[in-house]
């Protein structure tokens, strides 16, 4: 048994639904009681101190905060060594600089360790599970699920697949898509803490006729998530509009060839139109933010308030690299920024109840990770509240616990990152171990 004492982060509810103060909580005296990879008991440190003296006890200070891992609910391992390449709106930086790292990964080396690279940075920034893009490449979706596996996280990853207007090197086939699709279905998900997700890169880089074979994929695997992007920038939904001219919108472009459902993931979904925001909710499609993305490559304002008020389940996530950072506490700062541009700012608490359980819920694995509760899988961010010079004079004139949690929201990086903890094992983030390689 291993006892982590220090302010715990609870939620009773989901605060984009309720008053923020009646779904979450800050219990300055908790404890979490973990064994066997997993949660047994969240509740007073005192307590459950006393009920169990033979536990391995870590004590963290006054000014930290024990939360859930964060989820970073729509990412490209692939990107990350392009992440913060300049200039660009959507095509122009998918074909300058995107398309071009990611053949690289043709190399299967090459590919293992941009994925080993990746998850260390993304560990050493508290995510401990992230829904990750691969490349076209097979060998792409084992490096990142074998690095994800030897370090016991959680994760959900697919093949990406494009059989058009992409450089040659990033083309596949319907056919080649379904197959390779099947065979990483059938070799990864369900294994370990793994996920597949299918994944069609978007319906500009898809024909028809491949759209269709991974609807009928999914079909046969329902229990896969689908994973894709939507109306993020108005040059690509007109671009969709002529590639698809039978289709009445973008959602269209997926929904007639079975890609929509709830177990469907849709990244971005900024422009959407009236009839694409109602079928969403209809199915209960999952959304997820990307807001540094959004205002890195130029793409608008989502909709938070609107979409949450018709109860589409929406993650929040960095998109790695058209986001710019690794960090989901950089990313909770965007996600603020862009809801006070749309006059509805984000409370700290709702910030992150999205960088947790409302990522686990559009993964739908709200059952197992994204809330520190009893049953759960133990993964565990801790971060320190006074992580600067900066942050630390702040939180000594904040006025109440949230007022210093929203400093490291706003400031803070990796250096707020204390701990780390990974189905119950300690992942200290600890610079040495990041270049190292955590394994
Ligand atoms: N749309 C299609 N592919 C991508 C991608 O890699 N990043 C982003 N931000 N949007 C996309
Ligand atoms: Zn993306």
């Amino acid at each position: 048994m291993t006892l982590l004492i220090g302010p715990t982060l609870r939620f009773d509810g989901d605060p984009m639904q309720q008053p923020w103060d009646d779904a979450v909580r800050i219990d300055t005296d908790g404890g979490v009681l973990m064994a066997s990879g997993r949660i047994v008991e969240v509740g007073s440190g005192a307590t459950l101190l006393k009920a169990h003296p033979e536990a391995a006890v870590t004590r963290y200070g006054k000014t930290t905060l024990i939360c859930p891992g964060f989820i970073d609910a729509h990412a490209h391992y692939p990107q990350t060594a392009m992440i913060a390449s300049w200039g660009k709106r959507l095509i122009d930086w998918l074909n300058d600089y995107t398309f071009p790292e990611e053949m690289r990964l043709a190399d299967p080396a090459y590919a293992a360790s941009i994925a080993a690279r990746y998850l260390d940075l993304t560990l050493a920034h508290g995510t401990t599970t992230v829904a990750s893009y691969c490349t076209i490449h097979p060998h792409s979706v084992d490096a990142l699920f074998e690095a994800a596996a030897a370090r016991g996280q959680r994760i959900v990853a697919g093949k990406t697949c494009m059989d058009r207007n992409a450089p040659e090197g990033l083309l596949d086939t319907a056919q080649s898509a379904y197959d390779d699709s099947k065979a990483m279905i059938a070799r990864w998900h369900g294994q370990g803490r793994a996920g597949y997700a299918i994944t069609p890169r978007f319906s500009p880089t898809s024909t028809p006729d491949q759209l269709a074979a991974l609807g009928a994929l999914w079909a046969e695997y329902p229990d896969c998530l689908m994973q894709t992007h939507l109306s993020e920038q108005i040059d690509e939904i007109a671009w969709v509009k002529g590639l698809y001219p039978q289709a009445r919108d973008y959602l269209d472009t997926y929904e007639a060839h079975g890609l929509l459902g709830a177990r469907g993931v849709y990244g971005h979904a900024i422009h959407l139109e009236p009839r694409e925001v109602d079928k969403l909710a209809e199915v209960g499609a999952a959304l997820v933010h990307c807001p540094t993305s959004n205002t890195f490559i130029g793409s608008g304002l989502f909709d938070m308030a609107g979409l949450t008020a018709r109860r589409i389940p929406v993650g929040l996530a960095t998109d790695t690299g058209g986001g710019s950072s690794f960090s989901m506490l950089r990313t909770m700062a965007a996600a603020y920024e862009i809801g006070q541009l749309r006059h509805a700012p984000l409370h700290a608490a709702q910030l992150m109840w999205l960088a947790t359980a409302g990522s686990a819920r559009s993964l739908h694995l709200g059952d197992c990770i994204g809330t520190l509760a009893a049953e759960m899988e133990a993964d565990i961010t801790v971060l320190d509240l006074a992580s600067t010079p900066a942050i630390a004079q702040r939180v000594e004139n904040a006025g109440d616990i949230w007022e210093a949690v929203f400093a490291t929201l706003m400031m803070g990086d990796d250096r707020a990152v204390e701990d780390v903890w990974v189905a119950g094992v300690q992942r200290r983030a600890d610079a040495q171990l990041v270049s190292e390689g955590w394994r």
